[in-house]
């Protein structure tokens, strides 16, 4: 499988990165690298020679099965309570590139390797924490649900998988 992204590597110029939303510039720019060594994330990038047009991080995570909508819970079996999932925890477009659809390239990456990586570890959704409503209203355009009490957004890997044939 091919993917438009490469992980984040000294190489790429962080501090110039601004997409508008300070706390996604911050995280790029100071904490982003050190994450990758800690194992807590990967950042994958993509990019433009050194530039970076936009990122998004991706890190195994679980939801509480009481988080879910109760159509899915009452699929699942009942020794599971918490699921696995993968976490998008970031997504973001430099403000040169946004509306180029280039959000929507790199969510697409995102859950390409989401499933790939399905294949290998379970994981039976993608969730994303939305920084703000914007981000609520981007993700839904794609599918993402809002799981009650949490703030969180779930699009479960069987509709992942449908795109991939
Ligand atoms: C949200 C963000 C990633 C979108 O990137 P982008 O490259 O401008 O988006 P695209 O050009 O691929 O647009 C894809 C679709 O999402 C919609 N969209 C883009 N930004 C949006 C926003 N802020 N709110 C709602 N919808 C949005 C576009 O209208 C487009 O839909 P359309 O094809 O029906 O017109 C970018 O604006 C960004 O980085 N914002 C700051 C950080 C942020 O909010 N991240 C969200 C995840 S935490």
């Amino acid at each position: 499988m091919n993917f438009l992204t490469v992980t984040l590597t000294g190489l790429h110029e962080r501090e110039s990165f601004c997409c508008g939303n300070a706390q996604l510039d911050i995280y790029f720019q100071k904490q982003a690298k050190q994450d990758i060594k800690r194992k807590l994330s990967v950042c994958f990038v993509l990019p433009d020679g050194n530039k970076v047009k936009g990122y998004y991080t991706l890190s195994s995570a679980s939801v509480i099965r009481a988080q879910l909508p109760e159509d899915l819970i009452k699929k699942l079996p009942p020794s599971y309570t918490d699921l696995p999932v993968i976490l998008l925890g970031r997504l973001a477009v430099s403000q040169e590139y946004q509306g180029q659809g280039l959000g929507e390239t790199i969510l697409m990456d995102a859950l390409s390797r989401s499933y790939q990586v399905s294949l290998q570890i379970g994981s039976m959704a993608v969730v994303v924490d939305p920084i703000d409503q914007a981000a609520i209203k981007f993700y839904e355009k794609y599918g993402f649900i809002q799981l009650p009490d949490s703030g969180k957004m779930f699009l479960p890997m069987a509709t992942i998988a449908q795109l991939h044939g």
